[in-house]
């Protein structure tokens, strides 16, 4: 029986088409891993399936209640991003929904809490469609993977690995089949100018040669007989080459560049002093003498389960530090949402407007995308025009709290070489270990309330 039936579903938003013919079924109890770029359509799907917006055309069958639980990125005070998440998965749950959809559940999760995720979801029995750029959680949960891109929706059979291992073979596949027939038609070409040429010579008389002489020689029915044969021969070619498929060129994913716009003097310098520092929340002890010091060119990891006071411990060293500084936090509410991409990162910068529209480019923001109003950009959108602002300040210390979550891969990619190439001081936090290991020079966590080197 099928949950879900996609049949043709075209929609579009502000005349641009977001998914175009989508066909899909999805039987009752399939777990699928949804997944695609930033701006992509993912979050737009899941509305469709909980009815929130209705498809332009075509049709969407869905069957059984639907229980969403949305991509979170705004912030509540009294709790952590993470231990949100967890409620409102935990409240999804017990209402024993036949068809749950968790758009990017472990944004904010620490490893003990994906792992209680993944056996949590593995216990449900119903109909499950995971929206993640969690490659691990993927793997972990899906037994299909859809992919949407340029308003397609592919599916894969399998998870994560799978998937990439298909589209891989897919990609040789198409490459083979385009590399051969353009080889084809080159072929074809070159056999038709080469008969074209000789259909002229045959008419042609020799220069030497009179033309009542040449009539003589080769006698006017004959060069029409095989005129006529080469000009079939063209015909017959031409057509060849009409029928031959057309193959679409293989998109190769374009790898993001991003240079480092901050000039830094080669000395390197002390950005942050922190001498046996009592890190509290309301009153509560959270994390006892914390001491370390980051210099220019060093990148500080602090790692820790959540709710064990990263984020506070940054806030309360930034509030005691004067010089000056890049913050990001997934604080949307920094935005001005009317205004659009280039207007909420110009301000920031110090860079002329080129640079910034490059750096934005670089993170996927491109051509007439960065005059979109950021209240109608899509979760992943946001969070980039955040990031950005703090990476076009001028200065030469970054603190990022979590700035990869909500990111596509690509992203994350650019994101990762320009803190490689950035020569001032980062302090970081991220529950993303392949983050960790590329970009940390040194690491940090919070264990029983003290905060030691690892
Ligand atoms: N009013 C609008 N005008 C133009 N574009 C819009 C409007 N509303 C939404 N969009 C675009 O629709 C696209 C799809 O958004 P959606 O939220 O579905 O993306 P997503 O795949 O969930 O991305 P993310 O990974 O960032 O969460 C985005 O590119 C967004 O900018
Ligand atoms: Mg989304």
């Amino acid at each position: 029986m099928q949950a879900i039936i996609f049949n043709k579903v075209i929609y579009t938003i502000g005349g641009r088409n977001i998914l175009n013919h989508v066909t899909q079924q999805v039987k009752v109890g399939e777990r699928i891993g949804l997944i695609g770029s930033n701006g992509s359509g993912k979050t737009t799907l899941a509305r469709l399936l909980t009815g929130n917006l209705q498809p332009d055309d075509g049709k969407l069958i869905v069957t059984g209640r639907v229980s969403y639980v949305p991509q979170l990125n705004q912030i509540d005070h009294e709790k952590s991003d993470g231990e949100q998440m967890m409620m409102r998965i935990n409240e999804a749950l017990v209402r024993q929904p036949d068809i749950l959809i968790l758009d990017e559940p472990t944004s904010n999760l620490d490893m003990q809490h994906q792992n209680w995720l993944i056996r949590r979801l593995n216990h449900f029995y119903g109909t499950l469609i995971i929206i993640s750029h969690d490659t691990y959680l993927l793997n972990k949960t899906s037994q299909s993977i859809w992919a949407i891109s340029d308003t397609k929706l592919i599916s894969y059979s399998g998870n994560y690995d799978d998937y990439l291992y298909q589209k891989n073979m897919r990609f040789s596949t198409q490459t083979h089949k385009y590399n051969n027939a353009v080889t084809q038609r080159k072929h074809l070409k070159r056999a038709i100018d080469e008969v074209q040429r000789r259909e002229k010579q045959v008419t042609k008389r020799p220069k030497n040669i009179s033309p009542s002489d040449a009539r003589l020689i080769s006698g006017k029915g004959k060069a029409l007989k095989s005129q006529k044969k080469l000009a079939q021969n063209v015909k017959s070619m031409t057509k060849r080459l009409s029928n031959l498929e057309q193959i679409d060129k293989p998109l190769v994913d374009k790898s993001l560049k991003l240079q480092a716009i901050v000039e830094q003097n080669s000395k390197p310098k002390t950005m942050l002093k922190v001498l046996n520092e009592q890190v509290t929340r309301n009153g509560r002890l959270l994390i006892k003498n914390v001491n370390f010091n980051l210099e220019t060119g060093q990148r500080l990891a602090i790692l820790g389960p959540n709710g064990t006071g990263k984020t506070t411990l940054i806030k309360q060293i930034l509030v005691n530090n004067h010089d000056s500084y890049g913050y990001f936090t997934q604080n949307l509410a920094t935005l001005i949402g009317s205004k659009t991409i280039i207007e909420n990162v110009l301000p920031y910068s110090s860079q002329t407007s080129q640079v910034a529209r490059d750096f934005l480019g670089a993170f996927g923001l491109k051509r007439d995308k960065v005059f979109q109003p950021v209240d109608t950009l899509s979760g992943g959108e946001k969070v980039k025009v955040l990031l950005l602002q703090v990476l076009l300040t001028d200065t030469r210390l970054l603190v990022l709290d979590e700035p990869t979550n909500f990111l596509d891969l690509s992203a994350i990619d650019a994101l990762a070489n320009f803190l490689l190439q950035y020569e001032g001081a980062v302090l970081f936090v991220s529950h993303y270990r392949d983050f960790v290991t590329r970009v940390a020079t040194k690491k940090m966590m919070i264990k029983d309330e003290t905060l030691i080197q690892v």
